[in-house]
């Protein structure tokens, strides 16, 4: 690959992923684009012949561990300076969902996608971002995850960006030279967002690459908004 800044990207075929794809590419980066099915990311694959030396599509799905296995000696000695930590669900029926609603499949998926696979993906990762001057981990959280906003609904999804937020406290704890942090993106207009969302793609990812862009080692085990205000964990 070229020497340009890289970035990767879990669930990057469609939503909040493939506007960081489509933006990162706007801005030069290599993309490792990574997705459960990519012979089925029909936007991806018409983008891999306009860039085709800046666009890797992978089949990644964070809640298997072969998949990953792969990809580690794939891009073995590829420096990474971003990693992104993008792919979610949120499993419940409907979005106020009690307890009693709540079942136990919808929890563990929302637990291994939302959160068990961005551990894995940091620890796939680790040494590529280590070979970089200024790594950073971008974990997509949510208002959703914090305490204090905890409402009677919706258990899997906050349980689930709750434990993903403690990620990134725990691993900028453990490691000081990656610089990672939860984010944000607002309510955005995606499939999971809805069309009554009140942000699109398109300006969710400006405000967000603004802050990515801005990072320093300070920042490291933050929770930030977009407008890169402190959020309450
Ligand atoms: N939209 C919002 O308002 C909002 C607000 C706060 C946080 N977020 C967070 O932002 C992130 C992106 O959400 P979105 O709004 O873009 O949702 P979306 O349109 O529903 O897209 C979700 C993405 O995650 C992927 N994904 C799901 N399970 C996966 C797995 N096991 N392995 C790999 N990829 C998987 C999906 O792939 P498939 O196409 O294969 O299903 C899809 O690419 C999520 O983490 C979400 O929790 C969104």
């Amino acid at each position: 690959m070229h020497t340009s800044p890289t970035v990767l990207i879990t669930g990057a075929n469609r939503g909040i992923g493939l506007g960081f794809t489509l933006a990162y590419l706007a801005r030069g980066y290599q993309v490792i684009a990574t997705c459960r099915h990519p012979q089925q990311a029909m936007e991806l694959n018409h983008l891999t012949a306009e860039y085709k030396t800046q666009l890797h599509l992978d089949k990644l799905d964070v809640t298997v561990e072969n998949d990953f296995a792969r990809l580690k000696v794939k891009y073995a000695d590829q420096p990474i300076d971003i990693l992104i930590n993008n792919a979610g669900v949120f499993p419940e029926d409907h979005e106020r969902a009690g307890i009693a609603h709540t079942r136990y499949q919808q929890l563990i998926s929302a637990l291994t996608t939302n959160a068990a696979g961005a551990l894995l993906t940091i620890q796939s990762f680790q040494q590529n971002l280590l070979r970089c001057e200024t790594p950073k981990i971008i974990n997509i959280s949510s208002q959703m995850a914090a305490l204090h906003h905890a409402k009677g609904f919706a258990y899997a999804y906050r349980m689930s960006k709750a434990a993903l937020n403690m990620l990134t406290c725990s691993f900028a704890a453990e490691n000081k030279h990656i610089i990672t942090i939860s984010l944000r993106p607002g309510w955005v207009k995606t499939a999971m967002g809805g069309s009554h969302a009140n942000i699109s793609v398109e300006e969710s990812i400006n405000k967000m690459i603004t802050i990515i862009d801005g990072l320093t080692r300070d920042d490291s085990g933050t929770f930030l908004d977009n407008d890169k205000n402190h959020c309450a964990w």
